[in-house]
């Protein structure tokens, strides 16, 4: 399976990457940490050699969790984290207030400004026990910051070597080229699934012609690309799925089940694969998507989703799940 540049940078990650926020326990229902760390381990066993996460899931449990799971590892994997969300301070943008993974009441503030990011680097550094942080992202633009003065932060650090490579994350186009006034963004991180796939012709490609790499997120739609989401399941309290509309009304949920079972799941028995599998497939081979995060709450998961990287999907098959998709109406 071949490596994936991270833009111009010297970073080579997996097609799939593993996503560490569900992990982090806050608006997942919480989490077991030994299970995670056993996830993780599971992933690196199964080939993927890059993690994503950020101080903001779990509010510092996800990187700390992941800085452990790795431990004795770290020449196997890539470590991307994120800076610009903040909840010990509200300067900058409000961003939003929710409840962490203990229940208590916190604002969430974007904050992208040079002594921010300065003071976010050491703690990431921190909490995942490394002195190199691989891709460092902007979580979310900010608009209370020039654009100028992230960027400066970002290149501070690259040349201090305190991190490999720059990315952005929710950014537009119009931002990722502003940014690239001030110095290099290795990696851009939209969202895309099967089922939201806004970004493909927009931010994608913008990026993909100008050798930025695209990390996909949230590419199984939140668990409901594995066909595992039935109208009956059951989320734990805290879980952002629980009372969310979109993908996860009773009628959203049939719909896309029917599209799995009618497309993809003759192309994943033909694979011996499963839903969760074909679909992350397709998502690596569509043009301008570098990688995909693949969030796993466990080593079954984490396995599971890392065999994705070995199915070739014909162009054929390619072209039938695009157009069952394309054809079905978003949310
Ligand atoms: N930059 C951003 O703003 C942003 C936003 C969102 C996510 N991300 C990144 O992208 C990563 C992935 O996105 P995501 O975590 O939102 O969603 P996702 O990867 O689409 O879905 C992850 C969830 O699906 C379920 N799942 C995963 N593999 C499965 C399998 N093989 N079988 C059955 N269920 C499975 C698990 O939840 P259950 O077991 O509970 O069903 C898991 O937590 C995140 O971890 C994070 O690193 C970034």
């Amino acid at each position: 399976m071949e490596l994936r540049q991270i833009g111009t940078s010297d970073v080579m990650a997996t097609p799939i990457v593993f996503g560490a926020w569900a992990i982090g326990g806050w608006l997942w229902g919480g989490t077991d940490d030994d299970k995670a760390m056993e996830g993780i381990n599971a992933a690196i066993d199964a080939g993927i050699n890059a993690i994503d996460t950020a101080p903001v899931y779990g509010f510092g449990h996800s990187e700390r969790v992941t800085g452990e799971a790795i431990t004795g590892r770290r020449d196997e994997v890539f470590v991307f984290t994120k800076c610009g969300l903040r909840w010990e301070s509200d300067d900058g943008q409000h961003h939003h207030d929710t409840q962490d993974q203990t229940g208590q009441d916190v604002s969430i503030y974007r904050n992208l400004s040079r002594d921010s990011i300065l003071w976010e680097c050491e703690r990431s550094l921190e909490r995942l026990g490394i002195d190199q942080i691989d891709l460092y992202q902007c979580h979310w633009p900010d608009e209370t910051t020039p654009i100028k003065e992230a960027m400066g932060a970002l290149v501070e650090l690259l040349d201090q070597g305190l991190i490999r490579a720059i990315g952005v994350s929710n950014f537009t186009p119009e931002m990722i080229d502003e940014c690239l006034a001030y110095g290099p963004v290795h990696c851009s991180q939209p969202k895309f699934s099967l089922l939201s796939r806004d970004h493909l012709d927009g931010v994608i490609a913008w990026c993909h012609e100008r050798d930025i790499a695209s990390i996909v997120y949230s590419s199984l739609e939140q668990g409901m690309l594995t066909g595992k989401v039935t109208p009956d399941r059951e989320f734990g309290e805290g879980d952002q799925r629980l009372d969310k509309g979109g993908w996860f009304t009773v009628e959203n949920i049939r719909r896309a089940n029917a599209v799995l079972d009618e497309v993809v799941q003759p192309i994943a028995d033909a694979h011996a694969a499963t839903l969760a599998q074909v679909s992350l497939a397709w998502t690596i081979a569509a043009p301008g998507i570098t990688c995909a995060l693949a969030g796993a709450r466990n080593a079954e998961q984490a396995t599971e989703n890392a065999r994705a990287m070995h199915i070739d999907l014909s162009d054929e098959q390619y072209g039938q799940i695009r157009e069952a998709f394309w054809r079905l109406e978003g949310p």
